[in-house]
C-alpha cells in the first residue's frame, strides 16, 4: 500500500495533538489572523496571548487601527519587542483602507505585497482565511523539512531556501486541509520539533525523520558557517 504522505501524517497529528484553542484559530477573519501572525512571527504564543486581546480590544478592525495615531499603536506594542512590526502594521491598515477599501486582499501574492507582510506570514493568512494552497516557510518550518528530508547547508543560504520553498510547495494538501495542514507544521516546530532536544519519540515522522535516523538533530539544520 501507498504510503502516507507527509501532509496527511502531519494533519492526523495535528488533529489528535496540534493546538486548537488558540484565540485567532476560531476565526477567517484576515485583520485577527493578520495580527496574530505578525505578533507571533519572533514571539512565543504565551507571550503574546495578552497582547493579542489588548491590541484587539483597542483596535477591533483595520479601519480602528488605521485611523489610530502610531503613538497608541506603539504604547501597545511596548514588551513585545522589533517595534517595526508595529510600524509596519499600522503602515499596512492605513494602505488596505486607502487603496483596498478596507479590504484585505485575499491571495497570498497580493497580501506580499504589504508592509511587513513576507512570503511566509502571506501564505499563513491566505490558507487560513481563504483556504489557498500557499506554502510557509519560517525558521521553525526550515528545521522541521531539515531534519525530516535531511537538507544540508546553512537554511538562511539562497540556494538551501529555494530548496526548501520548493520542498515545502511539493508537500501541500488539497485545499480543504490546509489550514490543519498549516496549524500542524507551526505546532510541530513550536512544540516537538524544536531547536534543542526535540521530542521525537512523540513525532509523526519519527521512523521516516533522516535527522532522527542518523542520529543527527542536534547538526540540522546546519549553522551559519564563519
Ligand atoms: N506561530 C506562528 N503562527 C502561529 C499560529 N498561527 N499558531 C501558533 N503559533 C504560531
Amino acid at each position: 500500500p501507498q504510503e502516507q504522505s507527509f501532509a496527511q501524517r502531519l494533519i492526523a497529528w495535528q488533529r489528535s495533538a496540534g493546538r486548537h484553542d488558540l484565540p485567532w484559530q476560531g476565526t477567517r477573519d484576515p485583520y485577527r489572523v493578520w495580527l496574530s501572525e505578525i505578533m507571533l512571527q519572533q514571539t512565543q504564543v504565551a507571550t503574546v496571548l495578552p497582547y493579542y486581546a489588548r491590541f484587539l480590544a483597542s483596535f477591533p478592525d483595520v479601519g480602528a487601527l488605521a485611523a489610530a495615531p502610531i503613538e497608541q499603536v506603539i504604547e501597545h506594542w511596548a514588551g513585545l519587542g522589533y517595534y517595526a512590526r508595529a510600524r509596519n502594521l499600522h503602515r499596512c491598515a492605513q494602505r488596505i483602507v486607502a487603496e483596498c477599501g478596507g479590504r484585505f486582499p485575499e491571495n497570498a501574492a497580493a497580501l506580499a505585497e504589504l508592509p511587513g507582510i513576507g512570503r511566509s506570514t502571506a501564505a499563513a493568512i491566505a490558507a487560513f482565511c481563504f483556504g489557498e494552497r500557499a506554502a510557509i516557510l519560517d525558521g521553525n518550518v526550515k528545521r522541521v523539512l531539515c531534519r525530516v528530508f535531511g537538507i544540508a547547508g546553512f537554511p538562511g543560504a539562497t540556494a538551501v531556501e529555494r530548496r526548501l520553498w520548493t520542498l515545502a510547495e511539493s508537500l501541500l494538501p488539497d485545499a480543504t486541509e490546509i489550514g490543519a495542514y498549516t496549524q500542524g507544521l507551526m505546532d510541530l516546530g513550536a512544540t516537538l520539533c524544536t531547536r534543542g532536544l526535540p521530542n521525537c519519540p512523540a513525532c509523526p515522522f519519527a521512523e521516516n525523520c533522516v535527522a532522527r535516523r542518523e542520529n543527527r538533530q542536534r547538526s540540522l539544520p546546519e549553522a551559519k558557517p564563519r
